[in-house]
C-alpha cells in the first residue's frame, strides 16, 4: 500500500484511506489493483521477455480497460527497470529532474517499488509517494514531479497514455526544490 512522506516536515501518512484522502486533496489519482493476480513467477521478475510483458497486460486487462475507459487512455505498455537494465544509473539521473507533461502520468505498479516526488500545494510542498505492487497513481498534467526507484531498484509498471506525444518531459526549474 502506498505511503506518503512530506519532505518539509518528514511527516508520514499511511493507511489506504489516509493516503487516498491526502492524494485527493493534491489532485493525484490513487487506486489499487490486486497484485496477487499476477502468476507467482512474475511477481519477482524484473527482466522480462515480450511474452511475459504481454502476460502481465493480459492479467490486468480488465483493470486496464476500466481505467482507460474512465480516463481516456488509448494505449498502454509495460516498463521494467532493475540492475539488469543497461545504464540504469544514467537513466535514473535523467529521471530525477523535476519536470511536467502536458498529459497526466499514469503508473500501475505490478511488481517491485518506486517513488513519485510531487510538488504539492504551497502549504505542503514536495512530497514522496512510495508505491508498491498494486498501487495505481496518476500525476496530473502540468504538475511538477519526478520518479525514481527505491533501494531495491526493481520495478515493473503498466504505463497508460492518451497520446504518446503528450508525455514528453518538460524541465521545471524550481529553486525551492531540495533533493532529500
Ligand atoms: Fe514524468
Amino acid at each position: 500500500m502506498a505511503e506518503i512522506r512530506i519532505r518539509n516536515t518528514n511527516e508520514r501518512i499511511s493507511g489506504e484511506a489516509n493516503v487516498k484522502a491526502f492524494l485527493d486533496k493534491q489532485e493525484v489519482l490513487y487506486e489499487h489493483w490486486n497484485a496477487d493476480k499476477l502468476p507467482a513467477e512474475l511477481q519477482g521478475k524484473f527482466s522480462l521477455t515480450d511474452e511475459e510483458k504481454s502476460q502481465i497486460l493480459a492479467t490486468f486487462d480488465e483493470e486496464i480497460r476500466d481505467l482507460a475507459s474512465r480516463r481516456g487512455y488509448q494505449t498502454w505498455d509495460i516498463v521494467a527497470l532493475s540492475d539488469a537494465t543497461p545504464n540504469l544509473d544514467e537513466l535514473l539521473k535523467k529521471f530525477e529532474q523535476v519536470h511536467t507533461h502536458t498529459e497526466d502520468e499514469v503508473r500501475a505498479i505490478t511488481a517491485g517499488k518506486g517513488i513519485f516526488i510531487i510538488k504539492g500545494t504551497d502549504d505542503v510542498g514536495y512530497f514522496d509517494v512510495e508505491l508498491e505492487a498494486g498501487d495505481v497513481i496518476s500525476v496530473p498534467e502540468h504538475k511538477p514531479h519526478f520518479f525514481t526507484l527505491m533501494e531495491n531498484r526493481q520495478i515493473v509498471a503498466v504505463r497508460l497514455f492518451i497520446e504518446t506525444e503528450g508525455w514528453i518531459a518538460h524541465p521545471f526549474e524550481d529553486p525551492t526544490f531540495q533533493k532529500a
